[in-house]
């Protein structure tokens, strides 16, 4: 199938109540294993892209190897980019063939980041390219801050409904209690579910819910097992994730625990195996591994079965 617009995915899933996987990728084997994994559970996916896999891969190779197997996988795959910062990196997606992007102007005043918004959502739309913005800030929440300091921290209804008024974006990324990476959390792990209800009462847009990987136990076991010194690590647990997704998040991004998996796989298969010469016994592993993961958030977002 061809590449189709994030927004084709996001509304249906918005009307039905489920949530598309949003995986990132920079080469082969994780593109593989992200469409393989979405395939095999007849899935909807969206293969993304951080500015930094950008620079690794390459905006035309990303294209190129995520358009390839789209083509033969027979389920509906979007690519896009994910916290495209710079205005030179969303134009250069959009022309290299990306059928969405994210403008993260999250770090500006409100003004500033609705005006930025403004400017991509009507080149993006006249070229039939989906657009995701971000409000409120998606970063560490420590145990011990203060319930104003949170409230700084996590997006504001009523600023949501009005930049989703004022700028036409078709999906809004909301701080709603998670963090990026591997140590997301001090304590408890708190995800605000009024929140995101009320947020989409107002706005009635797709959510998407970023810094969401799991960071399970029994992956970093192994990785420690084999080698890896990975102290002080925590995720949103599953059913969290679940929960957000009744709430009303319809995207959910996951980058981190496909990260673990590979370099868990990988030095699994180095160390059985300490005369391999050969990449593929060492690659193909991670490929699976990061194949499975992608299974298993596929089954905690209900979108099997949905392509
Ligand atoms: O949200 C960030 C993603 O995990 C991508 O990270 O900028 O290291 O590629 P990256
Ligand atoms: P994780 O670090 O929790 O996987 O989040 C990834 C993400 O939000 C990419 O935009
Ligand atoms: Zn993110």
């Amino acid at each position: 199938m061809s590449l189709v617009p994030m927004s084709v995915l996001l509304n249906k899933a918005n009307s039905l109540g489920y949530a598309v996987g949003a995986f990132n990728t920079n080469n082969m084997e994780i593109t593989q294993g992200i469409i393989d994994g979405a395939a095999a559970e007849r899935s909807p996916v969206i293969v993304q892209c951080s500015e930094g896999g950008l620079e690794y891969a390459g905006a035309d190779m990303v294209v190129a190897m995520v358009k390839s197997l789209a083509q033969d996988a027979d389920i509906p795959v979007a690519l896009h980019l994910d916290h495209g910062k710079k205005f030179t990196n969303i134009v250069k997606c959009i022309r290299a063939g990306f059928t969405s992007v994210m403008m993260d102007a999250s770090h500006l005043p409100l003004e500033d980041n609705i005006a930025m918004v403004k400017k991509v959502v009507e080149i993006a739309h006249a070229a039939g390219v989906t657009v995701e913005a971000e409000l409120g800030r998606i970063s560490g929440i420590e145990d011990n801050v203060s319930v104003s300091e949170r409230h700084a921290i996590l997006t504001d209804p009523a600023e949501a409904e009005r930049f989703v008024a004022e700028t036409g974006v078709d999906a809004l990324a909301v701080a709603v209690g998670t963090a990026h990476g591997p140590r997301k959390f001090k304590g408890e792990p708190r995800l605000e579910l009024d929140l995101i209800r009320e947020i989409k009462q107002r706005t009635r847009i797709p959510l998407v819910m970023h810094g969401a990987s799991a960071v399970p136990r029994e992956v970093i076991e192994k990785a420690v097992c084999y080698g890896a010194q990975l102290q002080g690590t925590s995720g949103v647990p599953d059913e969290a994730v679940r929960k957000a997704v009744e709430n009303g998040i319809n995207k959910v991004n996951i980058d981190t625990d496909m990260r673990l998996a590979m370099v868990a796989a990988l030095r699994e298969a180095l160390y059985t195996d300490p005369g391999v010469t050969d990449p593929r016994k060492v690659l193909g592993p991670a490929r699976s591994a990061v194949s499975e993961i992608v299974r298993q958030k596929i089954a905690i977002l209900g979108s099997a079965g949905k392509a």
